[in-house]
């Protein structure tokens, strides 16, 4: 009978990891080897409870036998085919199936590979759309202070994380402002769910208006909840403001869903959750449950159909992946987005919002936490940084927890959590005894 935990061959000089340093990690690595539901298996045989859901993507929980089958199926069908003036089947359904969970009049979905890929498709696709309508002067774009879109050039640009941006700033995009972000420890500390202070925040995009002109100005792009900063979600009455004073001077709103897409929120998307529509979602991550790298952008019906005015000989939009629409990815999100349909996961994850939220606010009283955030099934707490040493408590933190049982996401001083939707009580008390406990630990 195979080992299933066979021992792993530790020479690690070849992978040059992301977002991760590098030495450090090769002096004392953590490594996963097999995973299911909700926990992973390390190479030593141990089982980790999954807090953040792999980066936030798998949502159902760990391969899942539904997914991994309509892959296996689809390799032994159709392995690859050109979307580029050639067509397959999955890709329209998959399609299909994504519009199908997207607010009413957002149906056309543009296939990336990521969502780094999908921002800077929406970037591309709004330049192109004012264009397409002989309003071509609009190319600036708005996004956020501590906005994370990913890694591409356009992803940094409208990005606010002054880390991604800092070595790469000579090159960044022209054109681009960004409007402040929301956190405030004094005003809004300890806020469980929406923060009711802070939607005068949106109204700073009125001043950029004023001072580039709307004739000028393309797109604004924000999180609906900021993820990779630390967890941010908006204040009440914020994301309303905005899409207000968009369409007051006609900029399109982008949302970029890569994290609260797919039911993050007990929603399809956080536009649902919110009652706002943008006019176009950036996607990834759960669109496939993490199996098959894809991500998407949605778009409203009017945006798409302003691009097929010419003559129908003629290519509307150049841009797109050799993988846009991948069989094997879009059967992955065939599948996936049927499992979450048939087994209600969206709905039933509801019931653990109010658990989850209790769970982390119950840590406000240990030391150094200075703060706790939660919304739908994300939560954070922030710990007050070591002098002179940003991030080193809530590493120290990460680290131990994984030696006790538990992955948790940690950025700056903030650990996050966005366990899978499957997440049961009995995980979220593991998962925040845990972290109690290491809490009390650190200096
Ligand atoms: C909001 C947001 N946008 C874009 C991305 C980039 O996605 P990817 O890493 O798949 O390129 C991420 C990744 O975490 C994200 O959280």
């Amino acid at each position: 009978m195979n080992d299933p935990h066979p021992p792993v061959d530790h020479d690690m000089d070849n992978f040059w990891m992301p977002f991760t340093a590098n030495r450090q990690f090769r002096a004392k690595p953590r490594m996963l080897v097999s995973a299911k539901d909700m926990h992973y298996t390390t190479d030593d045989g141990r089982q980790v409870v999954d807090g953040c859901a792999g980066l936030w993507c798998v949502n159902a929980g760990h391969n899942r036998y539904e997914i991994i089958s309509a892959i296996k199926q689809q390799l032994d069908t159709l392995d690859f085919a050109p979307t580029f003036q050639m067509g397959h089947p999955k890709a329209f359904e998959a399609a299909k199936k994504v519009a199908g969970l997207a607010p009413e009049g957002m149906s056309h979905v543009f296939f990336a590979n990521s969502g780094s890929e999908s921002v800077d498709s929406a970037l591309k696709i709004a330049l192109a759309y004012h264009r397409a309508r002989g309003d071509g002067t609009r190319t600036k774009f708005i996004g956020r202070e501590r906005g994370y879109h990913g890694v591409g050039f356009g992803g940094i640009s409208v990005g606010g994380i002054p880390a991604n941006r800092k070595v790469f700033g000579g090159q960044l995009l022209p054109g681009v402002d960004h409007l402040p972000h929301t956190h405030n420890l004094r005003e809004a500390a300890f806020s469980r769910g929406q923060p009711k202070w802070g939607s005068h925040l949106a109204e700073d995009l009125e001043r950029m208006v004023a001072l580039h002109d709307p004739s000028n100005i393309a797109a604004v792009i924000v999180e609906p909840v900021a993820g990779s900063t630390g967890v941010l979600p908006p204040p009440v009455g914020y994301l309303e403001k905005l899409r207000a004073i968009c369409d007051k001077y006609g900029i399109l709103l982008i949302f970029d869903e890569v994290i609260s897409g797919f039911g993050r929120l007990g929603t399809p998307f956080a536009a649902q959750y919110f009652n706002v529509t943008p006019d176009l979602i950036c996607c990834a991550k759960g669109i496939t449950n993490a199996t098959i790298p894809m991500g998407a952008v949605i778009v409203k019906d009017h945006i798409h159909d302003a691009f097929m005015n010419g003559p129908e000989g003629i290519i509307e939009l150049f841009h797109g992946y050799t993988y846009s629409g991948h069989p094997v990815a879009a059967a992955a999100a065939v599948a996936t987005l049927d499992l979450y349909e048939n087994t209600g996961l969206f709905e039933s994850s509801r019931a653990m919002h109010g658990y989850i939220a209790d769970a982390a606010h119950g840590l406000r009283e240990l030391p150094n936490v200075i703060d706790v955030r939660n919304i739908g099934l994300i939560a954070a707490v922030e710990l007050k940084s070591r002098d002179g040493k940003p991030g080193a408590r809530a590493y120290e933190a990460m680290v131990k927890c994984f030696e006790r049982g538990v992955l948790v996401r940690i950025t700056g001083d903030t650990i996050a959590l966005s366990p899978p939707l499957i997440v049961e009580q009995s995980h979220i008390d593991e998962i925040f005894s845990t972290i109690g406990d290491v809490l009390k630990t650190l200096d």
